[in-house]
């Protein structure tokens, strides 16, 4: 009913717009004044966490992006090697694992089959799992050794939004978790990420209040068959979670790319007006990354594509290049995908809704996959 949608045409529209709570809903209680991370509801051992010696993340889908990303953070701030991996490839390809690893499984609804399969399997070979979980007393959470629950509230809508985003909170607070547990050095980076992190509800909500461009913009491209994301490090997994909404809501060809791999094939599918959407990192800390991704954009456009560029307030170096520019604020370069996806979501919602498809649900798909 309207009255359940509290207002709001669709579900996702007002899951979208609860971003900014679930963020702040999932950090609540779990960092101190001091800006130390308070996760004893996680009940691994620290001598336990101490011996750690790889981490594997497994999921699917939206989660599986989740995941893409946290194993940035992992191993950035914790350097313990980690790895990431679907979860349906996961389980069948004899994975080596013992007591020292760590699994994480990340899952919305703690019902998905493969993840929970894969899960399985890793308690088998003795490893400790640690399920990042939206649903409360779910099948992931109970047969895992713990669960660090995220806050978004029920997610109703097929297409996973402020999931998401709550998965990613999850995830820093895990790495950051690791990190202080094993006395990896404090600097200065991590202070200023956990301040960043405690401030970025208001960053989401930011961005929240730019998006009738976006809107605009989605639905200037109802007729178009297929559409492009690139980007590099946290960026390569926001584009495929951007890519993954429009196939699902859309049903258009999205494809994510590493932008660093458009030379190496896909840069020969860039025609005349193809909508490229393109997620820049921040110019500060790693300009490396940035000055990599400005070259691949002037690259597809000198090729006729369409060049859709995310990037951060006052970042001028894009705007020669850019025929379409949204904005969102500067955050440091690990936590922009709490901040870039928000307009991807809106984009796919929009453009699904042009297209007149049920937003809420998609053909083909359900909620939760409960089988194999
Ligand atoms: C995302 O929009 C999807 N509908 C889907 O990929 C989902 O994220 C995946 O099935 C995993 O679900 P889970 O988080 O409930 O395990």
């Amino acid at each position: 009913s309207a009255a359940e949608k509290g207002g709001y045409d669709y579900f996702m529209l007002k899951e979208i717009a609860e971003q900014p709570k679930a963020v702040a809903d999932t950090l609540l209680g779990r960092i101190d004044e001091a800006g130390r991370l308070a996760l004893d509801e996680v009940h691994i051992p620290d001598h336990v966490l101490r011996e750690v010696n790889k981490v594997v993340i497994v999921a699917c889908g939206t989660a599986y992006h989740a995941g893409m990303i946290a194993k940035y953070a992992i191993e950035h701030w914790t350097r313990v090697p980690c790895e990431t991996e679907l979860a349906s490839e996961f389980r069948y390809r004899d994975p080596i694992l013992d007591q020292r690893t760590l699994v994480i499984a990340i899952s919305q609804s703690g019902e998905t089959m493969d993840t929970l399969m894969a899960l399985r399997h890793a308690r088998e070979q003795g490893a400790k799992v640690l399920a990042i979980c939206n649903t409360n007393g779910s099948t992931i959470p109970r047969e895992s050794d713990a669960v660090l629950y995220t806050h978004a509230g029920p997610e109703v809508a097929v297409a996973s939004t402020k999931a998401f985003l709550t998965q990613l909170v999850a995830c820093y607070l895990v790495a950051l978790y690791l990190g202080q547990v094993r006395g990896t050095k404090w600097g200065d980076e991590i202070g200023s990420v956990i301040r960043e992190l405690s401030q970025i509800a208001t960053e989401v909500d930011k961005v929240l209040g730019t998006m009738e461009p976006v809107r605009e913009l989605a639905r200037s491209l109802a007729d178009k068959n297929t559409v492009l994301f690139l980007g590099r490090h946290v960026g390569f997994p926001v584009a495929l979670e951007g890519a993954l909404k429009l196939k699902e809501l859309a049903y258009m060809h999205a494809e994510g790319f590493a932008a660093g791999e458009l030379k190496h094939g896909p840069i020969a599918l860039i025609e005349d007006d193809l909508p490229v959407v393109v997620v820049v990192p921040s110019p500060r800390g790693r300009s490396v990354l940035h000055d990599k991704i400005v070259s691949n954009i002037q690259e597809i456009r000198a090729r006729g594509a369409r060049t859709i560029v995310i990037a951060e307030e006052g970042d001028d170096t894009v705007v020669p290049y850019a025929d379409h520019l949204v904005r969102i604020p500067a955050t440091p370069t690990l936590l922009q995908p709490l901040v870039a996806t928000v307009p991807l979501q809106v984009f796919a919602c929009e453009l699904a809704t042009a297209r007149g498809n049920e937003v809420d649900q998609p053909r083909n798909l359900a909620k939760s996959v409960t089988v194999e």
